[in-house]
Order: C-alpha cells, then sequence, then structure tokens
C-alpha cells in the first residue's frame, strides 16, 4: 500500500519537532538530496517511497523494495562542534530501538556502529553523513533505512537480514513506524547534550556484543580484542590483551569460544 502523505503531514505537524516535510514518490538517495540541497532548513524530512541509488555505510548499497519500508532522512544543522558528531549515532540508534520496543514490546539490540537488530538479524540501518565548517558540524544528514514489510531479500544478505513483519510475524503500518521514530527521536534530541550519558548508556544496555570478544574488519584490516567501550564521539574501543585501541569504522562480529 502506498503512503498515506497527507495524513503523515498531519501527524508530523501535531509532533512539533520537523520544519520542512518533502515527500517523494521516486529519488536517488535521500541522503544525498539533502546533503546538496540549497539553503537547508534545520529539522527537514523527506521520505521517499522508493531509492534507485539507496547508499549504505562503506560504500555499500541500500536495497528495499518500494511499499514495503521506511526510507527517510532528516536534515539537521547541528552547530555541534565536531567531535561530539557521534552523540547523533546513539541518539538516532536509541530512538529507534526505543521506538520499537514500544510498538511491539520486545528489546531490540543495538550493534556498533549504529545497526539495529531483532533476533541477531539487521532490520535498520542508519547513514549520517556531514559537511564541515570550520569545527562546527554544518549539517548532519541522518539517513535511515527500516525494513517494515519485506518478506523476501536477495540471497546474499537472507541470513543477516530481517524486517519486523518477518520477526513479528504480522504486517506493520508504516507510517506508525515513522511517526514513533520521530517522537522518539525528538525527546532525545531536545537533551541530548544535557543527557548524552544517559543516551550512552541505554544504548550500552542494548549492545550485546559489548564485554565479548569480537573481530572488528574495516576495509582494509582485522582487529581481534575485546570489545572495551564506546566513546561519546562515537568510536569503539578494543582491548587487545591490556593494549587499548580506538576504531572509528567496521563491522563487528562476535567471536563464540
Ligand atoms: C547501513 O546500514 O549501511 C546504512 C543504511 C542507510 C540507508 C538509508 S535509507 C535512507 C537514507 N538514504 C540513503 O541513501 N541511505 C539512507
Amino acid at each position: 500500500m502506498k503512503f498515506d502523505v497527507p495524513n503523515i503531514s498531519k501527524q508530523i505537524k501535531k509532533l512539533n519537532f520537523i520544519k520542512q516535510f518533502e515527500y517523494y514518490d521516486e529519488i536517488d538517495s535521500t541522503n544525498s538530496y539533502l546533503l546538496k540541497k540549497q539553503n537547508l532548513t534545520d529539522k527537514t524530512l523527506v521520505l521517499a517511497e522508493f531509492q534507485f541509488k539507496g547508499k549504505g555505510r562503506l560504500e555499500r548499497k541500500w536495497l528495499a523494495n518500494a511499499y514495503e519500508n521506511l526510507t527517510f532522512s532528516i536534515g539537521l544543522k547541528p552547530k555541534l562542534p565536531a567531535n561530539e558528531l557521534g552523540y547523533l549515532n546513539f541518539c538516532t540508534s536509541l530512538s529507534i530501538a526505543e521506538a520499537i520496543e514500544k510498538i511491539a514490546k520486545c528489546k531490540v539490540e543495538t550493534k556498533w556502529p549504529n545497526d539495529l537488530l531483532l533476533g541477531g538479524k539487521k532490520f535498520c540501518g542508519i547513514l549520517i553523513e556531514s559537511q564541515f565548517e570550520e569545527n562546527q558540524v554544518g549539517r548532519s544528514i541522518i539517513g535511515i533505512g527500516l525494513n517494515v514489510n519485506q518478506l523476501l531479500f536477495q540471497d546474499e544478505f537472507k541470513e543477516r537480514t530481517t524486517s519486523l513483519r518477518l520477526f513479528f510475524n504480522k504486517s506493520f503500518k508504516r507510517e506508525d513506524v515513522l511517526i514513533k521514530v520521530l517522537k522518539q527521536f525528538s525527546k532525545n534530541h531536545s537533551t541530548l547534550k544535557k543527557n548524552i550519558n544517559a543516551i550512552i548508556n541505554k544504548w550500552k544496555l542494548r549492545c550485546s556484543s559489548l564485554g565479548k570478544k569480537i573481530s572488528l574488519t574495516n576495509n582494509k584490516d582485522i582487529f581481534t580484542g575485546i570489545f572495551e567501550d564506546v566513546t561519546e564521539d562515537g568510536s569503539l574501543i578494543l582491548n587487545q590483551n591490556g593494549k587499548l585501541l580506538k576504531l572509528f569504522s567496521g563491522d563487528v562480529t562476535v567471536i563464540k569460544e
């Protein structure tokens, strides 16, 4: 079923958080669009039914069927110092976890840096892209891909991917999920600076790989060690026999012993 756009607009107005809302049946990528947009208004939401060049982290593609999922971006002009950019990572993934937990009365897992899992499988990915002005974040585009009602995934993703419908065995109204996520995000975002420690702690409570032996792969290296902690700037601290290594990006896999 298509999005009920007038209803979404109405509900967004009630939230009193989003300042501008744009909807597209088809777009290259909601993130790319907002990165290029002239005179971006702070808190602009762009929702698309289908992206033909959806982007994932680490130069990957984000594939999502039309009419079944949520693909949207929130454009912010956060006025954050560059080293506080990581706050947005934690705020976004925690907000989505809390929103789904409220909707479906379940426990959502966070996975570093900002994936969300149900039953160990990914149902939501976040891509935050930022532009800097001097040492400040000029604009940050928070892109969210949330698998809602999609049942079939390409073979290479099948094993590690899920959707709300696959996991809970029932379909969800995409509008409701979107509004709940925005509501939770607006709540956490409004107290972000003051409450960053509480936000990170709530994120950590949901992160099952924390404290475990992991391997972290980025494009060229593999690091193994104990997942010791995360820092406010969003990095992962790996403990390699007492030596602490700070890592900024990569994919985490728990090593079963
Ligand atoms: C990841 O897990 O690799 C991040 C995926 C982020 C996908 C979303 S969908 C909306 C926004 N537009 C994009 O092109 N990407 C993000």
